[in-house]
C-alpha cells in the first residue's frame, strides 16, 4: 500500500479507503486481523494517529471489530462482493447507422436551446425547481396545449395535459391503470414498433396483434378480437408509413364508442411527415389518450414526452404519475416552454422536415441504382421508409452480412408480433449525409448480392 503525500487527499482518508476496497474486494477476509497501529504506522512511515483515525472510522461503519486487548479484525459480517456477470454485449456502433430510431442529433440546434435554457431560468420563479405539480411545469403545459391544438388539431387543456418522460413512460402509467381495471388484453398494430409490446407485457397486459393495410389498423380484425384498448400510430404508421384513412378513423373510434374503450394515440413524428393529418384525439377526446414525444423531433436524450388524457382518466393517470417519480426532471421543461414559445420548435421542424426529404430521396435513388429489386414504400415522410425484400430473402442473414460490413440496419420480422411478414427493412434515413447514405447503400448490396 502507498500513500500519496500531495496532500490532496488526507492520509487517513487515503488509508480507509484502501483498507475499505480490500475488504470488498474480499482480499482481506471476515476474521483476519489487521497489524497493529503502531505496526502500520511505522511501515507506512506515518504517524500513529493516521492509522487509529483510519481504524476508528472503518469500526463505526463496521468494516472492523475491535476488542480490548485483541488486534483489530475485519467484522464478521462483512461479505465480500460476488464477481459480476459477464456485461451483455452490446450492439456495436457501426459506421453506417440506418436503424430508424434517431433523428439527425447533429441537426440538434445547440444553441438556440442554449438561449431557450438560459431565459427559462433566468425567469423561473423559486417554486419552479421545488416539488412542483406532478402534471409537469404550467409554463410546458400551457405553450403544448396551444402548439398542439394549432399544430395538431389536438383538443387540448393545459389542466389535463400531463408531461411525462417520453411516450414509453406514457404508456407503461397507462397499461399499469388499465391493468388495474381488469383489462387483461391490449390490441397493438402488427407490424407495429416493437419496444412497445416490452412495455404492455411488463403493465401484465396481453398483446393482441392486429393487422394494418394502406388505411391503416384493421378495425374488423379489431373489433373480432376481444381486447378494450388499442395503441394506433394514425398520422404515421409505425413502420409501414400508412396514414389511416377517414373511414377508419371513423370506425376505430365508433368501435371504442360502442364498448367504452379506450384508443392510444401514439404521435411520434407527425410534424415530420409529408401529408399532415389532424389528430384523432380531435375527433373524439374522450375516447383517445394522445401522446406526443420529443424524441423524433428533438432529441431521444431529452426523454419529454406529453400526454392528454380524456378527462375521465386525467386524475388517474397523474396521481400514476406523482406515485411514480413526482413529476418530470425540470431544466427541459423550462427550456422546452421557451423553445415552443419562440416559435423555435416550429423552425426546427421546418427545417429537418426539408433536410429528412432531401436524404430520403437520395436514400431512394441510390436503391433504385443499386438494389432494384427491393421495393421502398412510398414515402409518407418523417425519419424511415419500409423496404420490402425480393420473397425468399433470408432477411436475418442480410443483417449479419450488413453489420459485418459496417452496416447497421433493422428488420420487418423485428416489429412482427406474429413473425408471420414478408421480408422486409425499416431503413432510417436521418442521420446519413448524402454521400454516406450512397455508401452505406453501397455496402447493402454487396451485403445483398456479394458484389
Ligand atoms: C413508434 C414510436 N413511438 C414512440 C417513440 C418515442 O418513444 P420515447 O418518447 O419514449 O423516446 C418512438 C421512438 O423511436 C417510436 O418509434
Amino acid at each position: 500500500m502507498t500513500l500519496s503525500r500531495t496532500g490532496e487527499v488526507l492520509l487517513h482518508a487515503q488509508l480507509e479507503r484502501a483498507l475499505r476496497d480490500d475488504i470488498r474486494a474480499g482480499r482481506l477476509r471476515a476474521g483476519a486481523p489487521l497489524p497493529s497501529s503502531r505496526g502500520l504506522a511505522t511501515e507506512l512511515g506515518v504517524s500513529r494517529g493516521v492509522v487509529t483515525t483510519a481504524y476508528q472510522q472503518l469500526v463505526a461503519e463496521g468494516y472492523l471489530e475491535s476488542r480490548q486487548g485483541a488486534p483489530v479484525r475485519v467484522a464478521r459480517a462483512v461479505r465480500a462482493q460476488s464477481a459480476p456477470p459477464p456485461a451483455p454485449p452490446l450492439l456495436a456502433r457501426l459506421a453506417y447507422d440506418f436503424s430508424p430510431g434517431l433523428p439527425d442529433l447533429a441537426g440538434f440546434p445547440r444553441d438556440r436551446w442554449l438561449r431557450s435554457v438560459r431565459f427559462a431560468w433566468r425567469d423561473a420563479p423559486l417554486d419552479a425547481i421545488g416539488y412542483g405539480d406532478p402534471r409537469g411545469a404550467p409554463e410546458l403545459r400551457e405553450a403544448l396545449a396551444d402548439y398542439l391544438g394549432r399544430v395538431r388539431g389536438v383538443a387540448a387543456d393545459a389542466e389535463q395535459l400531463v408531461i411525462c418522460t417520453g411516450y414509453r413512460q406514457g404508456l407503461a402509467l397507462t397499461c399499469r391503470w388499465l391493468r388495474g381495471q381488469g383489462v387483461e388484453r391490449i390490441a397493438l398494430e402488427d407490424p407495429g414498433w416493437h419496444p412497445q409490446r416490452l412495455i404492455v407485457e411488463e403493465a401484465g397486459l396481453e398483446v393482441t396483434p392486429i393487422p394494418v393495410d394502406a388505411d391503416g389498423i384493421d378495425v374488423a380484425a379489431l373489433a373480432r378480437s376481444d381486447a378494450d384498448a388499442v395503441v394506433v400510430t394514425a398520422a404515421h404508421q409505425f413502420p409501414t408509413g400508412a396514414v389511416m384513412s377517414p373511414p377508419r378513423r371513423a370506425a376505430l373510434i365508433d368501435w371504442a364508442e360502442r364498448g367504452d374503450r379506450l384508443i392510444i394515440e401514439d404521435d411520434y413524428d407527425s410534424e415530420l411527415c409529408r401529408e399532415r393529418v389532424g389528430a384523432l384525439q380531435g375527433l373524439a377526446p374522450d375516447r383517445v389518450l394522445y401522446i406526443g414525444s420529443a424524441s423524433k423531433r428533438l432529441a431521444p436524450g431529452m426523454r419529454l414526452g406529453w400526454m392528454t388524457p380524456p378527462s375521465w382518466l386525467s386524475w388517474s393517470l397523474i396521481s400514476a404519475k406523482a406515485i411514480e417519480d413526482a413529476g418530470s426532471e425540470i431544466s427541459g421543461q423550462l427550456a422546452l416552454a421557451d423553445f415552443i414559445a419562440r416559435g423555435e420548435l416550429e423552425r426546427h421542424l421546418r427545417r429537418m422536415r426539408l433536410r429528412y426529404a432531401h436524404r430520403h430521396r437520395t436514400l431512394r435513388e441510390a436503391l433504385a441504382r443499386e438494389l432494384p429489386r427491393w421495393r421502398p414504400h412510398q414515402f409518407a415522410g418523417g425519419l424511415h421508409v419500409l423496404v420490402e425484400l425480393p420473397a425468399g430473402t433470408d432477411e436475418a442473414g442480410l443483417l449479419a452480412a450488413a453489420a459485418r460490413d459496417g452496416v447497421a440496419i433493422e428488420g420487418l420480422s423485428l416489429h412482427s408480433y406474429t413473425g408471420d411478414c414478408q421480408p422486409g427493412l425499416v431503413l432510417g434515413h436521418a442521420r446519413m449525409a448524402d454521400p454516406a447514405l450512397d455508401r452505406g447503400v453501397t455496402l447493402l448490396r454487396h451485403a445483398a448480392t456479394g458484389d
